[in-house]
């Protein structure tokens, strides 16, 4: 038994020392593992000291900085369809995302189709609506006295909106939300056969709850110029602009990177704030004059999504090195929006900034996010609202983090609503 058990610390002891000298040798292992889930701004920073493009043990490179990720993220010699030139999908991407998955011509064909519902016209009409949910979960939240800032508040936001923006009905709104979530968890990859067989499930289910909905737009298609309602006026493209078979990944893009992404923007910027009392206070005080800088602050300190990736489509000379047709090149997007060379004091998280360049929490170039006006009007609404109506909001346990390295944000954030603002942070 004593030997047994010798023996079995001796192979973990080994296990140890070969998984950390991995590690110390490949800038994505550092970000894959626990470690770099939990805090990757510290790996960043590790990565950073090995240059501008670090070579990865798959033989793909990764960027931290924020000259070299908008270059590639604009440049046309990479693009996003690996497949057909590796004959492997991009790292960490595994399921059918419509256009963010395409390059051009389909690209465009597509991304033209969903655009105008992010119009500055459709971003008014949709205002009085992200309002009037925003004071119902504020108005839901104050009566319990505690309650949990995901599920509570940041969550049921971006649901109502996406669901109102697809024109799906009441009666499929909560399989729909149910679904969307667990499809949304594949962003990051499938971790398990289980999660697999999970994420099958939901992506039929959620397929079924679209099928249906192409049936009854068919038949009755809502008012195409009114604020809601896509899936009708994608509808009326069929055929013409899009296939028949391009019209359920497009909805569940649009569902996915709905609700997945601004759901942590409103988690990770209360978080912030929470963090940086004197912050808060600013907030609190002048609620309507600074929402929008704290939305951006956080887009730039801790965005949503980490990172993305491109595939060289022919050998490309970038920052002293060959990339080679099929090589990917990890774009670090939380890490350029920390680098030294264009931000003063990168880590400081400060809403009164006047930063020296766009942050690329929503990318570059032509896959910038079509969806990036509405996320922010959405952010915008929620941190005044919370500023103006719980000046006293606290902490009330352990915010826990969702376990995933592209897609950041809380999952489990306990607070107190108190109006009362506590005496000494005022
Ligand atoms: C804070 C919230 C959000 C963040 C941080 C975010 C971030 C991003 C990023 C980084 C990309 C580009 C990925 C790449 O270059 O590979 C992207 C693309 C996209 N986003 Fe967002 N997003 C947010 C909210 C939204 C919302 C609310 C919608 C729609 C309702 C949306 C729809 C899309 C779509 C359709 C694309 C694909 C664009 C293309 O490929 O041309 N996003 N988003």
């Amino acid at each position: 038994m004593r030997a047994l058990r010798f023996a079995a610390a001796l192979y973990a002891r080994r296990l140890d020392f070969m998984f950390h000298g991995y590690v110390r040798r490949d800038p994505m292992a550092l970000l894959q593992l626990r470690p770099g889930r939990h805090d990757p701004y510290l790996m960043y920073e590790r990565i950073r000291a090995g240059g501008d493009l670090v070579p990865t043990r798959l033989g793909n490179f990764v960027t931290p900085s924020h000259r070299v990720c908008n270059t590639v993220l604009r440049d046309r010699r990479f693009g996003v369809r690996a497949a057909e030139l590796t004959g492997r999908a991009t790292p960490d991407q595994q399921v059918d995302m419509s256009f963010l998955d395409r390059d051009p011509p389909d690209h465009t064909r597509l991304r033209r189709l969903a655009q105008p519902a992010f119009s500055p016209r459709r971003m008014a009409d949709y205002a009085g609506r992200i309002e009037q949910r925003v004071g119902e979960l504020l108005d839901a939240a104050a009566a319990k006295g505690s309650f949990d800032l995901v599920s509570e508040f940041a969550a049921p936001l971006p649901i109502t909106v996406i669901t109102d923006l697809l024109g799906v009905p009441d009666a499929d709104a909560d399989r729909f939300a149910r679904h969307g979530a667990t499809i949304g968890s594949a962003l990051d990859g499938i971790r398990s056969l289980r999660h697999g067989a999970r994420l099958k499930a939901a992506s039929d289910e959620l397929d079924d709850v679209f099928a249906r909905l192409f049936v009854l737009r068919r038949r009755e298609p809502a008012d195409t110029e009114s604020a809601t309602d896509l899936v009708s006026r994608i509808l009326t493209a069929e055929g013409d602009q899009i296939r028949s078979h391009e019209l359920l990944p497009m909805c569940r893009l649009l569902l996915v990177a709905g609700f997945e992404t601004t759901v942590n923007l409103i988690g990770n910027a209360v978080n912030a704030l929470l963090d940086h009392p004197e912050q808060w206070a600013a907030l609190r005080a002048d609620p309507a004059g600074l929402a929008e800088a704290a939305v951006e602050e956080t887009l730039r300190w801790d965005p949503p999504v980490q990172r993305t990736a491109r595939c060289a489509v022919e050998e490309v000379e970038l920052a002293g090195r060959t990339v080679r047709r099929g090589q990917f090149v990890v774009t670090l997007l939380a890490a350029a929006n920390r680098d030294p060379e264009v931000y003063s004091h990168p880590d400081r998280f400060d809403i009164h900034r006047t930063p020296e360049a766009d942050h690329l929490a929503f990318s570059s170039g032509i896959h910038y996010c079509v969806g990036a006006p509405l996320a922010r009007l959405e952010a915008v609404i929620a941190l005044r609202m919370l500023a103006e109506r719980m000046p006293g909001l606290a902490r009330a346990g352990t915010v826990r983090r969702r376990n995933a390295g592209i897609i950041r944000g809380p999952i489990h954030f306990p607070v107190t609503a108190s109006r009362r603002v506590p005496a000494q942070t005022v």
